[in-house]
């Protein structure tokens, strides 16, 4: 497998697969309720990863399948069509199990029990990992990878210094502080032929509440795709299916209000703790400063700005699962000002199911939202 062909099939397959996943969600349990229900609640033959939500859970798959460079249906035959059974064993599934047992034993015996092997430790994209160095892998150029979590790089400026450089970049403390909240409308740009061409609304309200809606106008089979954060509960929705809209729970709400938080970023030093400054590297062919630090929550945060602009022009965050982190990207870019404050018009919201691009194209500050603008956007039946 690997082959080209399910590369270029990847997106669109996954792309239906989450929204099947809503439509097979809802009718068995609530999922849409605010309380955390467990994922062996919700499907019907969870074995190695119970205990966690359902939402992280869909996390775990995500792992899996980003681990091995796979599709959904690599492992779960028919995924991406209405015969899916998700929870009929394939071989890869029952393998894909005791790999989770074997995962959790191997970081048990050997490394105190902390998650340091996971499926991409070996993986690495591949379905066998691989066994031999070659030769010419030996002599080539190093590929560096940055650790998930650093310690602080010696002789690299303090947090404080970059933290507050961005301040200034931004327009200065005072300016920042006084926005409130902040409404946008644009457009979607999509990935590949998907969630492009979309309409954009986006609302914000400090300190934490944030929503972003991607409606697609043309395409009358087609959804919004909504992620809300009120304050305290955060809602998912994806195209193409009218049920496929549940709370988040866990890592995945922690990780919202994080960057409803960073909306805000006059609170950047409230909202994340021991902060630390890892060695610069390049982003886009652009060098960048790297500080990371941990919410309250326990969610970790890198944090990536331009050593030039002193903008951020990067956030990734990390929540945990039984198998190893999973990560969420946002890209920023095309900082534009707005009312004395610099704001931006451009993100990439990627996950290891998909990747949203927004182009704001007309921003507002400080006028008022309604509340209903924030969390759950589907009145409950
Ligand atoms: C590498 C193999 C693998 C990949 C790839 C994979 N899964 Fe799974 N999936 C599993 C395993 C293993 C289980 C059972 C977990 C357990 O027993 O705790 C499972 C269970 C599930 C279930 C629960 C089924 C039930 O009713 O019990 C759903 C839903 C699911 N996967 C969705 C997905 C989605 C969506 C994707 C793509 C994003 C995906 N899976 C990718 C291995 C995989
Ligand atoms: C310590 C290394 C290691 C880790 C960690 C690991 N695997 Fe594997 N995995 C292997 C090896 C080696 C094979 C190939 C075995 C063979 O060729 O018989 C394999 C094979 C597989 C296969 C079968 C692929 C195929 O179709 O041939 C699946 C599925 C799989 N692993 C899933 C996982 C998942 C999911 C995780 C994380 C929970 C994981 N593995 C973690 C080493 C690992």
């Amino acid at each position: 497998m690997n082959g080209f062909l399910t590369r270029v099939l990847t997106p669109s397959a996954r792309f239906g697969l989450i929204c099947l996943i809503g439509v097979a969600l809802t009718p068995k349990q609530a999922v849409s309720q605010q309380k955390p229900v467990n994922v062996e609640d919700v499907f019907k033959n969870i074995q190695a990863l119970k205990g966690i939500s359902a939402a992280d859970f869909m996390g775990t798959m995500g792992v899996m399948t980003a681990a091995l460079g796979f599709d959904c249906a690599d492992c779960h035959t028919g995924a991406g069509t209405d015969k899916v059974d998700w929870a009929f064993d394939t071989p890869r599934k029952r393998i894909s199990r005791r790999m989770v047992t074997m995962v959790a034993a191997i970081n048990k015996d050997n490394f105190g029990g902390r998650q340091v092997v996971t499926c991409w430790t070996c993986h690495r994209g591949r379905d066998r990992p691989l066994v031999t160095p070659t030769v010419d892998g030996i002599y080539a150029a190093p590929v560096i990878e940055m650790d998930d979590v650093f310690r602080a790089a010696p002789g690299q400026p303090s947090a404080d210094q970059i933290l507050d450089k961005y301040m200034q970049a931004l327009g200065g403390m005072q300016k920042v502080s006084g926005v409130t909240s902040i409404v946008g409308t644009g457009v979607s740009i999509g990935f590949g032929s998907f969630g492009g061409g979309g309409t954009v609304q986006f609302y914000a309200k400090a300190p934490a509440q944030r929503t972003t809606i991607i409606e697609f106008a043309s395409a009358t089979a087609r959804d919004s795709n909504v992620r809300s954060f009120n304050g305290t509960s955060g809602w998912v929705k994806t195209p193409l299916s009218v049920l496929g809209e549940y709370a988040l729970t866990g890592g995945e709400l922690d990780g919202a209000k994080l960057d409803a938080q960073l909306t805000f970023p006059g609170q950047i030093k409230q909202v994340l703790s021991n902060l630390r400054v890892g060695l610069p590297v390049t982003l886009n062919d652009r060098d960048v400063q790297v500080v990371q630090g941990e919410t309250r929550e326990g969610i970790i945060a890198t944090l990536y700005f331009d050593m030039e602009t002193g903008l951020l022009s990067r956030v990734i965050r990390y929540a945990k699962s039984p198998i190893g982190r999973v990560p969420t990207q946002i890209d920023y870019s095309d900082y534009r000002e707005v009312g004395g404050v610099k704001m931006p018009f451009r993100w990439v919201f990627g996950w290891l199911d998909g990747k949203d691009s927004i182009e704001l194209r007309d921003v507002r500050i400080n006028v008022p939202i309604e509340a209903a603008k924030f969390g759950r956007q589907t009145p409950q039946k």
